[in-house]
Parts: C-alpha cells; sequence; structure tokens
C-alpha cells in the first residue's frame, strides 16, 4: 500500500505540462495533495490536470512565465485563493539551449536560460517564502538544478550550467535565511533524465539509450518518477532535518 504523505496539502509545480514537472505533479496527487500546475502553455497544463482527476485527484492549472515577477505572484496567490495555502512548492520550470561553445552563444540564448532558470526560480521562491512564512505549518520547496551545474562537466552547455550552479547556490543560501521562518528549502540534481531535453542534436530515443548503456555506470537515463520519487522525499516531513542540500539523481554518472 502507498503512503499518502501530501494528503491535504498544496503542492505548485512550474513546468509541470512536460517531463520532469509532470511526473512531479502526478506523484504529489497520487499521495493526497491538491496540486497548482504552471507553465507558458496552456494545453500541457489542461493534459497534466486531466491526468491528475482520471486518478481522483484535484488540481488547477494557471499559466505563468516564471521570469515575470507578477506572474509568480499571480501564481501563488491562485494557489492559496483555490486551496487555501501553499504547502509546497517544486521550481521545475527550465530551458536547455545548448550545443554552442560560450564565443559562439548568442545574447538571446544566454538571456533566455538566466531569465528562466535563475531569474524564474528567484521569483518564484520569493513568492513562494513570502506566503509560507505567513503559515503556522511553513512550507518545504524544491529546487530542480542539475548536474551540469555544480557537480559535472559538460562541453558546449556553459551559460546552462552557469544558470544551474546557480539555482544550487541559491538554494542553500534561501534556506539558510528562511529555514528559521518555518520554510525549508532543497534542491534535486538531475543527470540525463527520460525527456526531450537530454536528446542530442538530432539523436532519437533508440541513440540515447545506446549512448546512455557507455555514459554512466547505471546504463540508462533516470526515469522522470525516479526525479520524481526523490523530489516528494524532501518534501515530505522524512526530511524535516535535511536543509539546503542538493541532491544528485543522476545513474552514477557523478560518483
Ligand atoms: N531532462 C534532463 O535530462 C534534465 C537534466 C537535468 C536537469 N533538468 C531540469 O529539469 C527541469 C525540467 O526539464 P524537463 O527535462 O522536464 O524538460 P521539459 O519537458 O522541456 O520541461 C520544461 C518545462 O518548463 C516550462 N517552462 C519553460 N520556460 C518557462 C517559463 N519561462 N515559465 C514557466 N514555465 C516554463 C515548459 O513549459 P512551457 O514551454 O509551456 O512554458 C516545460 O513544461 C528543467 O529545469 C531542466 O533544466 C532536466
Amino acid at each position: 500500500m502507498t503512503t499518502a504523505r501530501f494528503t491535504g496539502r498544496t503542492a505548485l509545480a512550474t513546468g509541470a505540462g512536460s517531463g520532469i514537472g509532470r511526473a512531479v505533479a502526478l506523484a504529489f496527487a497520487a499521495e493526497g495533495a491538491n496540486l497548482v500546475v504552471a507553465g507558458r502553455r496552456q494545453e500541457p497544463l489542461d493534459e497534466t490536470v486531466t491526468l491528475i482527476e482520471a486518478a481522483g485527484g484535484k488540481a488547477l492549472a494557471v499559466t505563468a512565465d516564471v521570469s515575470r515577477a507578477a506572474d509568480a505572484q499571480a501564481l501563488v496567490a491562485a494557489a492559496v485563493d483555490h486551496f487555501g495555502s501553499l504547502d509546497v512548492a517544486v521550481n521545475n520550470a527550465g530551458v536547455f539551449r545548448g550545443g554552442a561553445p560560450l564565443a559562439d552563444l548568442s545574447e538571446e540564448d544566454w538571456h533566455t536560460q538566466l531569465d528562466t532558470n535563475v531569474t524564474g526560480v528567484f521569483l518564484a521562491l520569493r513568492a513562494e517564502i513570502r506566503q509560507m512564512r505567513t503559515q503556522p505549518a511553513g512550507g518545504a520547496i524544491v529546487n530542480i538544478a542539475s548536474v551540469f551545474g555544480v557537480h559535472a562537466r559538460h562541453p558546449g552547455a556553459a551559460a546552462y550550467a552557469a544558470s544551474k550552479a546557480a539555482v544550487s547556490v541559491l538554494t542553500r543560501g534561501a534556506a539558510l535565511d528562511h529555514i528559521r521562518d518555518g520554510v525549508r528549502i532543497n534542491a534535486v540534481s538531475p543527470g540525463a533524465v527520460d525527456t526531450s531535453m537530454s536528446l542530442g542534436p538530432g539523436e532519437t530515443e533508440a541513440d540515447r539509450t545506446q549512448r546512455m548503456r557507455e555514459a554512466v555506470p547505471l546504463g540508462r537515463v533516470s526515469a522522470t518518477e525516479e526525479v520524481a520519487a526523490a523530489v516528494l522525499h524532501l518534501a515530505s516531513d522524512a526530511a524535516a532535518s535535511t536543509v539546503g542540500t542538493d541532491l544528485v539523481v543522476d545513474s552514477g554518472a557523478t560518483a
């Protein structure tokens, strides 16, 4: 029997119309949470809501661009208006514009990655913490970083790596600032995960399966559900004394 660790709690996930974010949303819903799912496009969010409702859960889709402060604030307000509190937040929305060596990176690709991956996490965190610290039960936040940040080397990804290193470090700083406010903040750093983001240019899923057999000790990518499992642990009461950590889920790539 599955234990329901989040019954009656409100959980928010950004980037929840696809990939890791959707898996995180479904996993929280399966353990009793009411979900607020966010992203820029309505349609994929509606699909996530449909999946949650079909499994007997409750979810609200809110379109938001996390790189805009007003959207981040409105997202948190929608969660509180609809479900009464914000107990858990997962800042997962992110973009990867990899491939080019740094000298050939466009300013647009630099700004897109930094705006979404760093400023977006800052703005979401700030809005979430401002709400959670007013609540008697506080809250728990998990940011999605990446092994490409502080843990691993990967050519052709300098800007993305810089943005994800910032997420790991921002997580630790925010955690120290707000643990005494009852807001517990951690990060998960995935390695290659089974989403389109981990496909190389022109690579098929079969190509990636072949590449990963050699590339990582476990011999395969992580499933989105495996990343979600790490997120749920960090957000759960069992992790009450885990503060400011950055949990690597990478099939042993950086072991
Ligand atoms: N897949 C991997 O191998 C891997 C490895 C390490 C880390 N990660 C990280 O894991 C997270 C999820 O990635 P994924 O693999 O699941 O990729 P994905 O399927 O592309 O998911 C990214 C999500 O973020 C949303 N998003 C992008 N920009 C946004 C913005 N400005 N505001 C709101 N939402 C935005 C996208 O939806 P919209 O386009 O509708 O906004 C999309 O649903 C990312 O932070 C990524 O960097 C992934």
